[in-house]
């Protein structure tokens, strides 16, 4: 593996970058990566780090970074719990200039029994721009998109896809490493409850990335065979030689209950330290979308590890990446 820089989150200040343009999506909404095609994937990673550059060389006193979506509102509608997705998509949208509000579904009709679609519709007669959703079930944004005249993002849709976070992790990647392809990347833990690892199989290996997925079998998905990913029931020999390790957290809001034995029984087998990382490369790095559970997938050292953690910039990159997302939409046809 050949790094380009030392730091987590800057670019070689040695290579002189074009401005990327606007990404650009063959469709009004954001759902999902599968279906996207290497070109629109790549659109996305060098808008968010042309994003990334301009966030770090700008105070938090200056103005919107763009005004794109100025006169637009974005909608965050969260049916399920968030801090790093909710908060970075608030900031993307404020960053280019959109007027930004931040639905409580506890606080809201939801609880009263409204449905779903009842919930979009009352939105819809209010007229945001942009809709960014999350909901516990798989296809339930998609189903909301159907029903709105706004663009709409899914930010996590139960076991199926969270779109915008395989995308920050492939760009986090690519500024630490300098590409995706052709490198070892080992996605360990709960992979039958994580829509992270559903959408990163599908990005990184557009992108080249030979992908190896780590668990116990009780965790591995129905339809692994379609995925044409290596598949390991042991952490050491699934992590031996990556370049990156990517750790997952045990769904339990998704589990009925005996998919895993106990959190330290579970932590002795499939949870990362400094022991068991000896296996992957020398280098290599460590990346978690959050939240983390310490003591259950990876141990404090590991996850605070300076040098090889990246778990704190694919928070920082997460803005960056979703305002390529939100620019796009604004660009592609969001009213
Ligand atoms: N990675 C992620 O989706 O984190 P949040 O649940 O905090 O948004």
């Amino acid at each position: 593996m050949t790094e380009q820089s030392n730091s987590g989150s800057n670019s070689p200040a040695s290579v002189k970058k074009t401005p990327a343009p606007p990404a650009r999506l063959g469709s009004k909404h954001f759902l999902g990566i599968e279906g996207l095609n290497p070109l629109e994937i790549n659109s996305l990673i060098d808008r968010g780090d042309m994003f990334a550059d301009l966030i770090q060389q700008t105070t938090s006193l200056q103005p919107p970074l763009s005004d794109v979506l100025r006169g637009r509102t974005v909608l965050n509608l969260f049916f399920e719990n968030s801090t790093r997705t909710r908060v970075s998509f608030e900031l993307a949208a404020k960053n280019l200039g959109a007027s930004v509000l931040n639905i409580n579904v506890a606080g809201s009709s939801v609880k009263k029994g409204e449905t779903l679609l009842d919930t979009a519709t009352t939105l819809n007669a209010m007229h945001p721009h942009i809709l960014v959703v999350r909901h516990n079930c798989a296809g339930a944004v998609q189903l909301l998109s159907q029903h709105v005249d706004a663009a709409v993002i899914n930010a996590g849709d139960g076991r199926h896809e969270h779109p915008t976070q395989a995308l920050l992790d492939a760009l986090t990647i690519k500024r630490r490493i300098g590409r995706v392809e052709g490198l070892k990347i080992a996605i360990c833990g709960d992979i039958a409850n994580s829509r992270v690892a559903r959408s990163n199989i599908h990005l990184l290996s557009t992108l080249g990335a030979e992908i190896r997925l780590v668990c116990p079998a009780t965790l591995l998905p129905m339809d692994i065979d379609a995925m044409g990913v290596e598949i390991h029931t042991s952490l050491e020999e699934g992590i031996e030689g990556v370049d990156i390790v990517m750790m997952l957290r045990l769904q339990t809001e998704r589990m009925e209950g005996t998919e895993t034995p106990s959190q330290r029984e579970y932590f002795n087998l499939f949870g990362l330290d400094r022991n068991k990382l000896q296996r992957a490369a020398p280098d290599a790095l460590i990346m978690h979308p959050g939240p983390m559970n310490r003591g259950v997938e990876i141990d404090s050292a590991t996850a605070d590890d300076v040098e090889r953690s990246l778990i704190r910039t694919q928070v920082e990159i997460g803005v960056a990446a979703r305002m390529a997302c939100l620019e796009a939409l604004a660009t592609e046809g969001a009213p």
